[in-house]
């Protein structure tokens, strides 16, 4: 196996999928408790009040993740636990939950990685302009620092944003920041340069306060295109497309990436975007673009294209029958591949892929075991071409699971199963290893070969 000596295996979740206590110990409401709440919206009004009740349960969750041996566990920290009105008045009772969270995984060997904020946006600021207005760079400065000044003597690795494409409803599935609000493709534009502006201002607290060396990272989504042949025309294809804004929505890497990485626009985007492209301000290329110790990829999936006759990167079919998972999303383990390649030839910054995984339509079996040979064989898949990549030179040095457990799958409630750990909502939230688990534990023990 080609994964180098101290790559980290890890597992994901976030705070509002998993923790429920939604109204507990002072929490305010975040923009998703608004919108589960909002009849329709979510499958079968699904919501996160209780989700996994990992709030009261996070001690017997630590203990599942020291059984497989995880070495890091990704969690989000939810601003409105933190501060019920996003700015303001600091919860006590809320960042104790962090607290005890944090002692927990280091009693059991397993490594904190914390991401700052991943959706669940103050309700409260929502009302004040939310992402559209210049202050949210402010607003989530305070809370990094609050989060920061309380955890960093213990928390060494820190993700500023979870996903900005989705939660700017950059894609084509754009999340819903509020019932019944469509921004423009502007003001879109507008939400996503104050949230990389938020993205370079938490960077700058973050070293500024952490009282421990801090490594600092984010989480975007990798928008991978992968090329349909082998041949170089359709290789030059995939990473146009992987690389470039091409189309006129916000469902891409470089118009996130170069500003953070490079520090400005990608001309491409400037093109394609034209007249609806922000006004940058003097110093707001400085802020986003901050020192970052790593780039943190969300890879499920990719686009097959290949080179038109004209020279142009296009979109090609999936064959007849594709594997696809349980929410249809199509299996293409070669976007752990090029994802991380074209990533890392552009940017040269250590790659961690910071979500992966599959949900599955898995169930309990008579013999009481949770037997899900489907996620066995995707990670494997996947996990395979990570391992090339890494052979051919691309930096990646760890990987982290999505899901620790099954959890709240955003619009689509409980119906997508994603963890390694199944959570039996019907009674009491019961954890069951699922057969993926002992197989990664097997992984991660190098008992396992990837092949
Ligand atoms: C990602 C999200 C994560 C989860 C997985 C399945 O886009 O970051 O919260 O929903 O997809």
């Amino acid at each position: 196996m080609a994964f180098p000596k101290g790559f980290i295996w890890g597992a994901a979740s976030s705070a509002y999928q998993i923790e429920g206590a939604a109204a507990v110990d002072g929490r305010g409401p975040s923009v998703w408790d608004v919108f589960a709440h909002t009849p329709g919206k979510t499958w079968e009004g699904h919501t996160g009040d209780v989700a996994c009740d990992h709030y009261h349960r996070y001690g017997e969750d630590v203990a599942l993740m020291k059984q497989i041996g995880l070495m890091a566990y990704r969690f989000s920290v939810s601003w409105t636990r933190v501060m019920p009105e996003g700015a303001g008045a600091i919860n006590e009772r809320g960042l104790g939950f962090y607290d005890r969270l944090v002692d927990e995984l280091l009693a059991a060997g397993t490594e904190p990685w914390l991401t700052l904020f991943h959706w669940d946006y103050p309700q409260a600021l929502y009302r004040r302009g939310g992402w559209l207005s210049r202050d949210s760079v402010g607003w989530f400065g305070d809370y990094a620092q609050v989060v920061v000044d309380r955890l960093s003597d213990r928390v060494t690795r820190w993700m500023t944003l979870n996903e900005p494409q989705c939660f700017i409803g950059g894609g084509p599935e754009g999340r819903p920041l509020q019932p019944g609000w469509d921004p423009s493709l502007a003001q879109r534009l507008l939400m996503t340069h104050h949230a990389l502006m938020a993205h370079g201002k938490a960077a700058q607290v973050i070293r500024a306060r952490a009282k421990r060396t801090p490594s600092v990272g984010w989480a975007p989504c990798g928008v991978t295109s992968h090329p349909a042949t082998t041949s170089e025309r359709d290789i030059a294809a995939a990473r146009q497309r992987t690389m470039t804004v091409v189309d006129r929505d916000l469902w891409n890497n470089a118009w996130y990436a170069d500003p953070v990485c490079l520090g400005h626009y990608p001309e491409s985007g400037l093109a394609v975007y034209g007249a609806d492209v922000p006004q940058v301000m003097p110093g707001d290329m400085e802020l986003i673009r901050q020192p970052l110790d790593y780039y943190g990829l969300n890879i499920y999936n990719g686009q097959p294209v290949r080179m038109s006759a004209d020279g142009r990167p296009e979109k090609v079919a999936r064959p007849t029958g594709f594997a696809k998972t349980a929410f249809h999303w199509p299996v293409e383990p070669q976007s752990l591949f090029w994802g991380p390649k074209f990533v890392y030839e552009r940017y040269r910054v250590p790659i961690y892929i910071t979500e992966n995984g599959m949900s599955g339509s898995d169930v309990v079996s008579l013999d009481g075991q949770v037997h899900d040979p489907q996620r066995i064989d995707f990670l494997h898949r996947y996990l395979g071409e990570l391992s090339r990549a890494v052979s051919e030179g691309v930096d990646v040095r760890g990987y982290f699971q999505w899901s620790i457990m099954d959890n709240f799958e955003w619009e689509e409630g409980y119906k997508q199963r994603f963890g390694l750990v199944f959570v039996d909502y019907e009674n009491g939230c019961r954890r069951i290893l699922k057969d993926s688990a002992k197989w990664y534990a097997g992984v991660i023990r190098g008992q396992t070969t990837i092949r």
